[in-house]
């Protein structure tokens, strides 16, 4: 989607479609004011009259408003202005966005910040409307042909605002851009988004930009290096599995950089210990987490961040064969340490361990992996929020604070040493599965053990990085949160 900022006085605006906010028993704010002015009081009226409702969320399209160039406007409803928070603006834009989208709007001019939000200053409020209208605007066409009754996205939104905000709408291009690589990423299926692709997006990405290298590791290097583990998951698959490094250079050599590492799962049958059939299809969004890196490494190329960021995908698929590891296998890690399979569907953990061993190298800054780790988390935080551990209290609230910030919320669950020895056992270092209590923690506490050299933080997004059910898919998330941990490392 193209941003532009104007500062057009709102009911003068030539667009298709103007968007304003209206919020319940209050009087009527900036945008919403002077196109009631300019219409002689017909947005009062039809408050009234109830013909407009300023419940949250509500929308109401307007025709030919006397007064207001705008062909319609668009009147969204933002509920309590004492309630009216980043939250609740966050979703009266994906509202708002959605109501383009369905009505074959390509072009509009957005006042919705306009409204008050918390005391959220105009760059927080004109970049994270223009983000949330362009996440309200994906839409997966890849494997699809576009019918007559298709969506029809916005294509070009002017943003209320003057010069000074530039910068914010730059920013949230650039994140945007990062949400929509990871959706896209995400929603493809799994016989064409395999290891060896999400390789091939991420050279395409270093090819976009001077400052960013890729390598991929394959089989034959992984061995070399002892990654028995990350092998092991992908043994039972003929999509061979492929650790991915893109490095964005944005300072001095020698300074440390931030690492993302993503769990790439590209399809999660299970493996020996198979899944159930129904939902099955669900888990080609086991490389979300992959997904959700690799988008916002690219937000950070693309605002140039100056900091060091690296992000690693661990790529392989899971399945069962006559070459799949098996329960009661015992696969010697990267580090070392041995480990004894229970569940080989408890596989996640297995690929991700390799993966921070090997960025051990990099004497990173600080190191948050990302994954669709346990169903436990869903049971735990339901589809709102991350599943958020770490040892490092400073890091958990700078990965909390980025997460409020975005509107793309985590919360913490404790790493106590209480739990570790849900993953003992006799004949390894370690089990890959601690048992049904804590689920979501013991496969904190398995990772830890990997990561203790590292300042380091585990997001599980089994809840936050999909849709479920047949709606909309992939989300893109976090990569509000980690774009925004990014720039706020970037000062
Ligand atoms: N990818 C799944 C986790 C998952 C399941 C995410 C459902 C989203 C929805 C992961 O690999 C897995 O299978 N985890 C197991 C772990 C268990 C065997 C210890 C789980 O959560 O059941
Ligand atoms: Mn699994
Ligand atoms: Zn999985």
């Amino acid at each position: 989607m193209k941003f532009s900022l104007s500062n057009t006085v709102p009911h003068e605006a030539q667009t298709p479609c103007l968007v304003i906010g209206v919020a319940e028993d209050a009087p009527l704010e900036g945008a919403a004011a002077d196109v009631d002015r300019a219409s002689d009081g017909l947005l009062g009226k039809m408050l009234d009259s109830g013909d407009i409702d300023p419940n949250r969320y509500n929308t109401t399209l307007l025709h030919g408003v006397p007064g207001v160039a705008a062909e319609r406007v668009l009147v969204v409803g933002c509920g309590m202005p004492e309630k009216f928070d980043r939250v609740r603006f966050d979703r009266a834009c994906l509202a708002a966005g959605a109501f383009l989208r369905e009505h074959a709007v390509t072009e509009a001019h957005i006042c919705l910040h306009d409204m008050p939000v918390e005391d959220l200053d105009e760059p927080w409020k004109v970049r994270h409307a223009a983000v949330a209208f362009d996440r309200a605007n994906y839409l997966y066409t890849t494997t699809k042909a576009l019918k007559d009754d298709s969506p029809t996205p916005l294509r070009e939104a002017v943003v209320r605002g003057g010069e000074e905000l530039q910068a914010a709408l730059d920013q949230a291009a650039g994140i945007a851009a990062g949400y929509r690589r990871a959706r896209e990423l995400g929603n493809l299926p799994a016989n064409i988004c395999n290891p060896a692709y999400l390789a091939q997006q991420a050279c395409a990405i270093a090819d976009q930009h001077d400052h960013v290298e890729v390598e991929i590791l394959k089989k034959g290097e992984m061995a070399e290096m002892g990654m028995d583990a990350l092998l092991g998951v992908a043994q039972g698959s003929d999509n061979d599995p492929r650790l991915i490094i893109l490095r964005h250079r944005g300072a001095a050599e020698d300074e440390r950089p931030y690492i993302l590492v993503g769990k790439g799962i590209t399809f999660d049958t299970g493996g020996i210990s198979l899944k159930p059939g129904p939902n099955m299809d669900q888990m080609k969004f086991d490389m979300c987490g992959a997904a959700s890196v690799i988008g916002a490494f690219e937000a950070c190329a693309i605002l140039g961040l100056p900091i060091n960021v690296i992000a690693v995908v661990a790529a392989a698929e899971n399945m069962p064969d006559g070459k799949a590891y098996r329960p009661g296998d015992v696969l010697t890690s990267m580090s070392g340490k041995t480990i004894e399979i229970l569940n080989t569907d408890a596989e996640g953990r297995l690929v991700l361990c390799d993966a921070l061993t090997y960025c051990e190298r990099f004497e990173p800054a600080a190191i948050v992996d990302v994954a669709t780790l346990t169903g436990a988390c869903v049971v735990a935080l339901g589809h709102h929020a991350s599943g958020l551990m770490s040892p490092h209290d400073d890091l958990v609230d700078e990965l909390l604070a980025a997460g409020l910030f975005s509107v793309d919320r985590a919360w913490r669950l404790p790493l106590w040493e209480d739990y570790r020895s849900q993953l003992k056992t006799p004949f390894a270092d370690m089990k890959n599965v601690g048992g049904m209590p804590a689920g979501s923690i013991t496969a904190g506490c398995f990772l830890e053990s990997f990561a203790k050299k590292m300042r380091w933080a585990h997001l599980d997004i089994a809840g936050s990085a999909w849709k479920w059910g047949k709606a909309e898919g992939a989300t893109g998330r976090p990569v509000g949160l980690l774009t925004q941990f990014l720039i706020d490392r970037a000062g």
